[in-house]
């Protein structure tokens, strides 16, 4: 949620910067804006809306700095307008900076820096920083002024007095060699080349130029100099950091021939589905080897926490997370949200384990009771929402301190590695979908999906829930499903194209599931409301007659997941309740079912698999659906409106 990005060095700094934030601007498209030092002044050029009218502005300026920064704003204090943009300046426009985050105790600040003569141009909280920082920095005519950690100081005294969660890039024109960067609770990455340095909220704005990054850490500053890089933290102490390298292709951030990312992510499902299955699932177990009791790993491992005998599901956790475990909480948001109700589906039914699912915003504010030995597991494909990483930190904090059993057991589910999410919890299992770019999650959703369903086996062979014969079952289902995905993505893609024609005047759509459809069913409805801007709702099918069944007549579609299994019969038969209203009927149905054929209008149909693995292929067509009638609408798939891909604010 707003991207920065921040370069020092050799080349003229507004085409990097300008293409660090066509790489970030899924984070937020409200308005943009490029900060230089160029002939001893301040330069800025902002632009509202999108990042071309921002480049548009640049051609008319002549800007060959080689220092700068730069932001795409996702608004959060003060409307989408250019007064707001980043970056922001102080009074005498001596300081620029650019924010991703929100400081909470702004209107104090500001109240303050007024009283003592600052003035204010915008709405933002951010703006209080180059103030603060213009105050700290010593007057030219004194000799702090020369200090080589002058500006430094300056932002650190700045940073002391903030509240919230930030990530913030400054400049100064009395300062043209350095870039100082800090960081509280969003994410920084700095990059490392032949004398020029970068910094960015996000690896895919670094990857053109370098590979050699450093993640900054909560409460540390690093400046930026052509000569190399310095990390503080908030007290001024030095660190001694080292670089990591990463392993990214450039490639996978181009669309490659498709004409939206959403597009290209939805077909790369097969592919990613089958990375994942490949990481996490053992090639040398069969049932067969361990189907007598004695293959079963020893519930109490006497050396270590590795397991001593392949299991059929290797995740790296060590088997005291599994121990004497009662419950399951999961935290998340969104789309995450819906993976996880799935996981909830998968952990109780094969494993037995009572599990919760939590919205993490509203768990931060009214938190379930403490459970013994409870696994608590956040998922975000980000890893970086606020809401999820804070609803984690608060159950890691309220459990500190007490009995054996309440030690907090913290895992996290996410797309990226590096993230947030993995400074926070001691064990990340990650999904392996690459970067997705489109801003309405598809392939982190269904590798979500794919972790679960190894998550659950794993629980149920340890706790042996599950004879090894049916895990096996399980095993080789799953093992069908790249190539299954590719075939109804494959069949779909052009029906659901022309599909599309006929719903230019819809207005609203009901999406029905049960079981562990009825998440799907929530996640079909938000992707359509995400991209199409056409409202939808998601309910379990049995709940239609209290009260939804009230708005169906002709003009609202209704698409209803009906997947043979315990639901397949009470789903055709809520189907049936919408047709007596008039409804439009679509179904996501099993291929060649006669039944379905005579219940549904409109066949979306997906091969025949057991329901227990019905997700995955069921929300293909409904992520095709969404993706053809945003299209076909002329909408920005990639980049709808008020959104941002990951959300790192309240
Ligand atoms: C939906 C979508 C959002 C996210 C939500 C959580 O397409 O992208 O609903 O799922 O903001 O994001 P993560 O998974 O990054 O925590």
């Amino acid at each position: 949620m707003c991207g920065i990005v921040g370069y020092i060095g050799t080349q003229p700094a507004t085409d990097i910067l300008m293409a660090g934030l066509e790489r970030l601007e899924y984070r937020g498209y409200d308005s943009a804006g490029i900060a230089t030092v160029w002939e001893g002044e301040i330069q800025c050029v902002r632009a509202k809306g999108k990042l071309y009218n921002l480049r548009e502005k640049l051609e008319r300026t002549d800007n060959q700095a080689r220092l700068g920064i730069g932001h795409t704003r996702w608004a959060t204090h003060g409307k989408p307008e250019e007064y707001n943009a980043h970056p922001h300046t102080d009074t005498h426009q001596r300081v620029a900076v650019v924010q991703n985050g929100i400081v909470e105790n702004y209107r104090e600040l500001r109240e303050d820096l007024k009283k003592r003569g600052h003035e204010f141009r915008s709405d933002t909280d951010t703006e209080v920083i180059p103030h603060l920082i213009a105050e700290c920095l010593p007057e030219p005519s004194t000799p702090d002024f020369q200090h080589p950690n002058a500006f430094l100081d300056a932002v650190r005294q700045a940073v002391n007095q903030l509240h919230g969660a930030f990530a913030i890039a400054i400049i100064c024109a009395d300062y043209p060699d350095e870039l100082i960067v800090a960081r509280q609770q969003a994410p920084l990455i700095l990059g490392f080349g032949q004398g020029e340095f970068f910094c960015a909220s996000d690896t895919p704005a670094l990857v053109p130029h370098t590979h050699a990054v450093l993640n900054l850490e909560n409460g540390e500053l690093a400046r930026l100099t052509p000569l190399g890089a310095e990390v503080y933290n908030f007290n001024g102490e030095r660190l001694r950091k080292f670089p990591r390298t990463l392993n990214w292709n450039p490639v996978q951030v181009e669309k490659q021939g498709f004409r939206h990312f959403m597009l290209k992510e939805i077909f790369e499902q097969p592919g990613v589905v089958r990375t994942c299955l490949e990481a996490y699932i053992s090639s040398d177990w069969s049932a067969g080897e361990n189907d007598s009791s004695s293959a079963i790993p020893d519930q109490n491992p006497v050396a270590g926490d590795t397991p001593s005998i392949t299991t059929p599901i290797q995740l790296g956790l060590p088997e005291s997370l599994y121990e004497n475990l009662e419950h399951v909480q999961i935290l998340a948001c969104g789309t995450s949200w819906h993976a996880s109700l799935v996981g909830k589906y998968l952990i109780e039914q094969l494993a037995g384990i009572p599990t919760m699912v939590q919205y993490a915003s509203e768990f931060r504010y009214a938190p379930s009771p403490l459970t013994r030995n409870t696994l608590t597991i956040g998922v975000t494909q980000s890893g970086e929402t606020a809401d999820t990483l804070a609803a984690l930190e608060m159950e890691k904090r309220r459990r500190i301190g007490l009995g054996q059993e309440y030690q907090p057991r913290l895992v996290g589910i996410t797309n990226r590695s590096e993230s947030s999410l993995a400074h926070l919890v001691p064990h990340i299992i990650e999904t392996f979908a690459g970067m997705e770019i489109g801003v309405a999650a598809t392939k982190t959703f269904v590798t979500q999906l794919v972790v679960f369903y190894c998550l659950a086996l794993d629980l149920a062979y340890q706790r042996q829930t599950l004879p090894p014969s049916r895990i096996a079952e399980i095993i080789a289902g799953l093992r069908q499903l790249p190539s299954q995905i590719e075939l109804v993505l494959s069949r779909q893609e052009h029906y659901l194209e022309e599909l599309a024609h006929e719903f230019d005047e819809t207005q609203d759509f009901i999406f029905l599931g049960r079981g562990i459809n009825f998440p799907i069913a929530l996640e079909g409805a938000l992707k359509l409301k995400e991209v199409s801007y056409i409202h939808a709702e998601g309910y379990p099918a049995g709940e239609m007659k209290h009260g939804p069944i009230a708005l169906l007549d002709s003009k609202v579609p209704v698409v209803a997941i009906a997947m043979p299994g315990t639901v397949y019969e009470k789903v055709l038969s809520n189907a049936q309740e919408a047709k007596a209203r008039d409804a439009r009927l679509i179904g996501v149905t099993p291929m060649h079912d006669p039944e379905a054929a005579q219940t549904f209008d409109i066949l979306l149909s997906v091969p025949v698999v057991e329901e227990l693995l019905s997700p995955i292929l069921a929300v293909m067509p409904l992520q095709l659906l969404a993706y053809h009638i945003a299209a076909r609408r002329g909408l920005d798939v990639d980049q709808p409106r008020n959104l941002a891909k990951s959300v790192t604010v309240e």
